[in-house]
């Protein structure tokens, strides 16, 4: 072997070695060796400059953000920088839903230089953190395999963020309901990520908000419901289908100040299953909330399995359980079978009597229709809703 082959070959089993190292590990060598009096080439003096080197950049990398701490550590093996990166940026212990793939997104965010507050959650694809400044980073990984069928990589992700980004430029109200993040960048060699930022939802997912800050008030919920049928409608206009609408799909944010109509606005986010409605290859929507002919493709029956999934949401959104991402499948079948006054005595005690109640279970009903052909339509379902929240309530004439 040449003598410089050899020496890299070294080096590189070295560099190797060294990335297992904590920076503690580090100040003890340099330390240790502190008064050496070594060759200038020898394979010892390599090994303290590589030492050296891997944690200084460290070192320096936790005072400076941005492009510069982003230049610091770009020779640095992730290896070493998952070992030694802040504790704010590391993977939560208790998080079990970080799959091997999604490990680590925190260490990255933090190695392209932004500072990190806290991790928020996880689903299928993505990891989400907030940063110091409040924002929201949003890193979307590849290796996604969910039972037999292979989801979107980071990189259709993009592809999906770029449709939501046209779709609300088309009309500033689009924006109201659907939770837009914008591609910020993909690192397509090394580890397949994607990185989006966006806004924080101050209240979380429809799950976390249902378990924590949830009031059952007619007139709250109807708002919620028409919420997400109208971010569902601005899809379905432009040709799309979610195919993956679930309690964690939707997040809850604060309203601004000028809309008066509720305290809290929802927004459909997720769009990693997305498809074009009149060209669906996808069957895949998730277990609980998928309609039972989830895997008829022609346009229609795509159309309304996103309807059929809002449907389970709503009842879930009436009924008093802490478990909101059970399976309302039962639910649904029985609200059809004993009717809409029948399930309200047995399951919705817990609300005063409201005259909205009976008709919105009936629209639920019709939301929940096994058969896709006798389910409304998004169109279908907000004018009925519409018509719902404009009757008097009860309790206000009272
Ligand atoms: N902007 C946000 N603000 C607050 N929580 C969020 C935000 N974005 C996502 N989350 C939380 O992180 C979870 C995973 O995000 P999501 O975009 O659905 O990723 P995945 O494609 O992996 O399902 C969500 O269910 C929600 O609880
Ligand atoms: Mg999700």
């Amino acid at each position: 072997m040449a003598k410089s082959l050899k020496m890299f070959v070294r080096e590189s089993a070295i560099k190797k070695e060294v990335a297992t190292w904590s920076l503690k590990d580090c100040e003890e060598y340099l330390q240790k060796h502190k008064n050496d009096n070594l060759k200038k080439n020898s394979l010892l003096n390599k090994k303290i400059s590589i030492v050296s080197k891997f944690s200084s950049a460290v070192n320096a990398a936790k005072n400076i953000s941005g492009k510069s701490r982003q230049n610091a550590l770009r020779d640095i093996p992730f290896e070493f920088l998952v070992k030694n990166a802040p504790k704010e940026a590391q993977d939560p212990k208790n998080s079990k839903k970080l799959k091997s793939y999604q490990k680590n997104t925190g260490v990255y965010l933090w190695s392209l230089g932004y500072d990190l507050r806290k991790f928020i959650g996880a689903g299928c694809s993505a990891v989400i953190w907030e940063r110091k400044d409040g924002k929201v980073m949003r890193v979307a990984c590849n290796n996604k395999y969910l039972g037999f069928i292979e989801t979107n990589d980071a990189v259709s992700e993009v592809k999906d963020s770029k449709t939501i980004e046209d779709i609300i430029r088309d009309k500033e109200r689009n924006s109201k309901h659907l939770f837009v993040a914008k591609h910020i960048e993909t690192d397509h060699d090394k580890s397949g990520k994607a990185v989006f930022e966006t806004e924080l939802a101050s209240h979380g997912d429809l799950q976390k908000f249902k378990n924590e800050n949830y009031k059952y008030d007619i007139q709250s919920i109807l708002q919620m419901a028409s919420d997400s049928l109208k971010g569902l409608k601005v899809l379905h206009d432009k040709g799309y289908s979610h195919n993956d609408i679930k309690p964690d799909n939707i997040l809850v944010t604060d309203k601004t100040k000028k809309d008066k109509s509720s305290r809290i606005n929802l927004k459909i986010a997720d769009f990693g299953a997305m498809t074009r409605i009149d060209n669906t290859y996808k069957i895949f929507t998730n277990k609980k909330f998928r309609a039972p002919d989830f895997w008829k493709l022609n346009k229609e029956a795509v159309e309304k399995r996103d309807v059929y999934s809002l449907g389970c949401i709503f009842i879930g959104l009436l009924m008093k359980d802490e478990n909101f991402s059970q399976n309302y499948q039962r639910f649904s079948k029985e609200l059809i079978n004993i009717g809409a006054e029948n399930f309200s005595s047995k399951y919705l005690e817990h609300f005063t009597p409201d005259e909205k109640i009976i008709p919105f279970l009936n629209l639920i009903m019709l939301m929940v229709k096994p058969d896709y052909k006798s389910r409304v339509d998004v169109d279908q379902a907000l004018t009925k809703l519409k018509g719902i929240k404009g009757l008097a309530s009860q309790s206000k004439q009272r």
